[in-house]
């Protein structure tokens, strides 16, 4: 059995806006699986080897739980568009290339290889509509050391001559893809684009082809007021963004769905009765001036909210600055709302990037027994204290501030990725 325990100052969000926090503590994991997290090392660990990090911070390493693979190389180019204008200027002619397998392969690297340096273990992706080059990103994932899902996005309308498949296509590519699939931790979601993207009956057999295969689905809701027009026109039979979906069966407890800047409380409540995931995506909301989503809301509601960072219409891949946006976002809708919707604390904003989407990996939120053990290392010693900072300030500033190569070690599944 292979051992591994960190002995470090651990902090931890058990639940929402609480953090857990083991001043010179242990995490000890059996192959992979964390067994112990506190203050004294049980006994049967004492002859074992421990990795001593001193008095650095050992915090849970974070999901992105929506973002855009083959978008990496367009990050920070295009944002002073808004999301349909951008997607036919500068997204959809990027993704064209992921044709090439030998550009995905190298693309897919550097992304995978950025994600893990900046303390992302857990992922939820969309790759292009091309099958090869889907395989070839769950291959580099994988090898990276990461876990989650990924997708072959399915789009059979709208994407322009270069980014379009036909409907036979597409489902006929999702099936080989399927059946090509042979990672271990990088698993299959169901990815329709958005619903300006696919047919009617395209989605119908993405939906039975979930059913069969009892596979998750992601996709996008209610970002743009323009895009919600133009579901509307597109499913003259709804009144909501989300029916479009409902009416085909994406719509359950294994769905994420990006943004729902613009869901009101009736596309909420059709989120919380089937236990939809909304993934917030603060970064891009603002670079494509999308919006303010109504988060506070949404958790007062009892809605699953987990975080992403959509890049490319996000423009950062940190996960420590993607939370940080969260909790600007939801200042900023707390100064100009009426009502002012309480704001975003640091440990809330923590849990949604982290712990929130435990369950989508059958795990529990926290430094749980029974989880992997997915950690950062972080080291912050050379940051300059006016006093004495306890844990918790540490961490809070952690999550804004960090000097470069502050992250000394990423761990997932016990494994040190590096
Ligand atoms: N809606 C449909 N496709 C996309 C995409 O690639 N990014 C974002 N932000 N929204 C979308
Ligand atoms: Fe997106």
């Amino acid at each position: 059995m292979n051992i591994v325990i960190l002995k470090g100052n651990i902090v931890s969000a058990p639940s929402f806006g609480n953090l857990e926090i083991y001043e010179n503590g242990y995490i000890a994991a059996e192959d992979g699986i964390i067994k112990y997290v506190g203050s004294d090392l049980p006994k049967k660990y004492k002859n074992c080897e421990i990795t001593d990090y001193k008095d650095q911070l050992i915090m849970q390493s974070f999901a992105d739980m929506h973002l855009h693979a083959p978008q990496y190389p367009n990050l920070g180019i295009g944002l002073e568009l808004s999301l349909l204008d951008w997607l036919n200027t500068y997204t959809f002619p990027t993704e064209a290339y992921f044709k090439d397998t030998g550009f995905a392969r190298e693309v897919y690297r550097k992304l995978a290889e950025d994600l893990v340096q900046n303390g992302t273990t857990r992922v939820s992706v969309f790759s292009s509509l091309h099958t090869d080059s889907t395989l070839i990103l769950m291959d580099e994932l994988e090898k990276a050391g990461l876990r989650g899902f990924v997708g072959k996005v399915n789009m059979d309308r709208n994407g322009g001559k270069d980014l379009e498949e036909t409907t036979e296509e597409s489902i006929r590519e999702t099936l080989r893809w399927l059946d090509s699939c042979t990672t271990e931790n990088i698993k299959p979601i169901i990815t329709p684009r958005f619903t300006p993207s696919c047919s009617n009956e395209l989605l119908k057999e993405l939906s039975k082809i979930a059913r069969e295969r009892d596979l998750p689905i992601q996709s996008h809701l209610s970002e743009n007021i323009s895009e919600q027009e133009w579901v509307k026109s597109l499913h003259p039979d709804t009144t909501h963004y989300y029916e479009s979906y409902k009416k085909y069966g994406l719509w359950n407890e294994k769905t994420l769905m990006a943004h729902c800047v613009y869901s009101d409380k009736e596309e909420r409540k059709a989120m919380k009765d089937a236990g939809v995931y909304v993934v917030h995506c603060p970064s891009s909301n603002i670079n494509l001036s999308s919006g303010f989503a109504p988060i506070r809301e949404m958790i007062d509601e009892g809605l699953n909210v987990v975080l992403g960072s959509d890049i490319a219409g996000g423009s950062i891949i940190s996960m420590f600055a993607n939370t940080a946006e969260a909790i600007k976002c939801s200042k900023e809708r707390s100064i100009r709302i009426e009502g002012k919707p309480k704001m975003l604390s640091v440990s809330e904003a923590f849990y949604l990037a982290t712990s929130a989407s435990s369950t989508l990996f059958n795990e529990t939120p926290g430094f749980s027994k029974g989880n992997s053990l997915d950690a950062i290392v972080l080291d912050d010693q050379n940051l300059i204290n006016a006093k004495h900072l306890s844990v918790r300030e540490r961490f809070e500033r952690a999550i804004y501030r960090r000097e470069e190569n502050a992250i000394k070690a990423v761990y997932s599944k016990g494994r040190k990725l590096f």
